[in-house]
């Protein structure tokens, strides 16, 4: 089992690579656990799903942290059977059979702290079973707060997406510099929208980072979007969609 962190600065297109990138490896029969950490929830709509069919654990299970405690206190399979019962429970299959579980957010002590919701990710993929997943795949808000509470050395892959803007590329300078000090495996940088007349390599310096890919900006992904489906279905052909199979290519090493 491999997991992978996907972050990056807000709008960057992580949830639009995760998911395309969650349905292509699906569809060569990997078994692809998604988990949208982010509270705006867009990963389900993204990959198909309906927001009415979505279930947040976070609404779900409004004591959830206290279960956690509680489990905590009880000991390994105390908590155990708890991941389990709430992977059971909340796990929504999509049509091309990538498992989704959407967090939302839980708060903690009567605030809407992410801190709680950090911890259930860490304790999700910890103890996660994993003769049952090829992939587990969590796309986070934007920022560097998903590293917090030791969760970062859980992960295989620390996929940081940024746009061909100064802005974005120092905010993936600052979550590349995280995740490896951290302790993620290893990082991949995704630069997503680049033009013809982008300084790829320009970036691939600033960043320092030896594993860079580009993803090429094409309206096309807008378009779809405002429709509701994916490039990957919109498209198939797109170049776009070229560029997001060789960095799965490069995750699971073909
Ligand atoms: N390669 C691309 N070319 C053109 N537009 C793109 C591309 N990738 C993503 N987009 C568009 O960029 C916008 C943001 O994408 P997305 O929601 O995937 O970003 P995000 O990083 O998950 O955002 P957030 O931080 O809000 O979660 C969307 O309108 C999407 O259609
Ligand atoms: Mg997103």
């Amino acid at each position: 089992m491999k997991k992978i962190i996907v972050t990056g600065k807000g709008g960057v297109g992580k949830t639009t690579v995760i998911a395309t990138l969650a349905r292509l490896l699906a569809r060569e029969d990997n078994k692809v656990l998604v988990v949208d950490c982010d509270p705006s929830m867009n990963l389900a709509m993204t990959l198909g799903v309906p927001l009415s069919a979505v279930m947040p654990i976070a609404e779900e299970r409004a004591n959830i942290h206290e279960e956690l405690e509680t489990s905590m206190d009880d000991g390994h399979e105390e908590i155990e059977g708890l991941i389990d019962e709430i992977i059971d429970d909340y796990i929504i299959e999509t049509d091309d059979g990538v498992k989704l579980i959407v967090m939302g957010t839980i708060p903690y002590g009567g605030s809407g702290c992410l801190c709680s919701s950090i911890a259930l990710l860490k304790l999700l993929i910890g103890y996660i079973r994993s003769e049952e997943h090829d992939f587990v795949m969590i796309d986070s808000q934007a920022g560097v707060e998903i590293f917090g509470r030791g969760l970062a050395s859980e992960f295989d892959f620390s996929l940081v997406v940024t746009e061909p803007m100064p802005k974005a590329i120092e905010v993936a300078r600052h979550i590349l510099k995280l995740s490896k000090d951290l302790g993620v495996k290893r990082q991949i940088v995704i630069v997503n929208k680049v033009e013809d007349d982008t300084d790829y390599a320009g970036i691939s310096r600033q960043l320092g980072c030896s594993e860079v890919y580009p993803v090429r900006y094409d309206h096309r992904v807008i378009e779809a979007d405002k429709k509701g489906v994916l490039i990957l279905d919109y498209v198939p052909q797109a170049p776009v969609v070229d560029d997001v199979k060789r960095i799965k290519e490069e995750i699971t090493g073909v």
